[in-house]
């Protein structure tokens, strides 16, 4: 049942159902929504697709991916960093959704524009992985993954996970601060955003093969988005390291914003002067803007925002909140903005 709250984070976890008590909750019932009652993303890309003539590819399964999920896991020398101690500042209104539920409900175009793609995620290989970090920086450099994760602490966060299609969950990730990443970076004071890139293999992920999108997937945010203490940087979700469908082995939660700011899998941070343009404004950006705050006021063309569903809770709608509920930290970043079109 969903819990009134005060405020976004105010209420203590113990008020929140235990994962153990909702599994009863229906995957059937996501599937049911997923399939007649949410409209994807997509729709935007397939108005800028008519326009290009093409169509999206779908999800493809693996008849491997069992295997090859085994052998990466087998492979990832961080299982051992899980799980983390979980940072209680950050608290939640409303029940972690059951991780069956999240983690076969998702968008990752990369692997087709189904919410059906975790078992053709699996065949991203995670090790080796490496992230550049380059443009305006003391020096420009490689970095492993696993050497990344040497250098910072990991922490536990339950945040709210809010579509630009009016669906919502709440997620445990496990990561570290951006803004650890940001001062790991060493950004020059001309930078002023963070540019992110996914990876781009179309020998792994079919939708890459999809020319009509201007991959690879691309996300920004200005520096002081990147170095407000929200700002995550996930490994991990669960207690374990992330999965594949959700980003693995590094992805952005900007739990104030729509989630298509969440960049997947990202390979490279670039520290610009010019405010990167992210994939889905070059797709159709007079429906998915820079900032994309979460707004309940401020409508899509095609999704209210008013109400949100939580998945896997058989259609429960709740009430959306200006900034996710993450008003009080984030509010300030756009004081100075308002004639900016800060919302979706
Ligand atoms: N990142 C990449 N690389 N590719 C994508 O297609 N989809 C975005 C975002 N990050 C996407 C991505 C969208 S539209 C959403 S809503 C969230 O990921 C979904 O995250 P989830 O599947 O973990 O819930």
């Amino acid at each position: 049942m969903f819990i009134k709250r005060k405020k976004g984070w105010e209420l203590p976890d113990s008020a929140a159902t235990p994962e153990a008590a909702y599994k009863r909750h229906s995957r059937r019932r996501l599937l049911a929504t997923g399939a007649a009652g949410v409209v994807a993303i997509g729709a935007g890309a397939a108005l800028w697709m008519s326009r290009r003539g093409g169509s999206v590819p779908q999800g493809t399964a693996s008849t491997t991916a069992a295997a090859d999920a085994q052998t990466a896991e087998a492979a990832d020398p961080s299982t051992s960093l899980y799980p983390a101690m979980r940072n209680m500042r950050y608290r939640l209104d409303r029940e972690i959704t059951d991780e069956k539920v999240s983690t076969t409900y998702n968008n990752f175009y990369e692997f087709g524009s189904s919410k059906n793609i975790w078992q053709a995620a699996q065949r991203l290989p995670i090790r080796p992985w490496e992230i550049r970090i380059d443009g305006k920086v003391e020096k420009e450099r490689t970095v492993g993954i696993d050497d990344l994760l040497k250098a910072v602490s990991l922490e536990e966060r339950v945040y709210r996970h809010r579509c630009v299609e009016a669906w919502a969950m709440a997620v445990p990730w496990t990561g570290f601060p951006m803004k650890d990443l940001v001062a790991f970076a060493k950004p020059l004071s001309a930078a002023k955003f963070v540019r992110m890139e996914t990876f781009n293999n179309p020998d792994v992920a079919p939708g890459l093969k999809a020319s009509w999108y201007p991959w690879p997937y691309i996300e920004g945010l200005t520096i002081e988005e990147a170095t407000n203490e929200l700002a995550f940087l996930a490994t991990g979700i669960y207690g374990k390291p992330v999965v594949k469908q959700m980003g693995a082995p590094l992805r952005l939660v900007t739990p104030w914003k729509y989630g298509f700011k969440s960049i997947k899998s990202i390979v490279r941070f670039t520290f610009t002067e010019e405010r990167p343009k992210s994939f889905w404004e070059v797709i159709q950006g007079s429906e998915y803007g820079f900032w994309a705050n979460v707004n309940p006021k401020v409508p899509h063309p095609r999704w209210s925002q008013a109400t949100e569903e939580l998945i896997g809770t058989n259609g429960t709608r709740v009430p959306t909140q200006l900034f996710n509920g993450y008003g009080d930290f984030v509010a300030q970043l756009y004081a100075d903005k308002q004639s900016e079109r800060l919302w979706t």
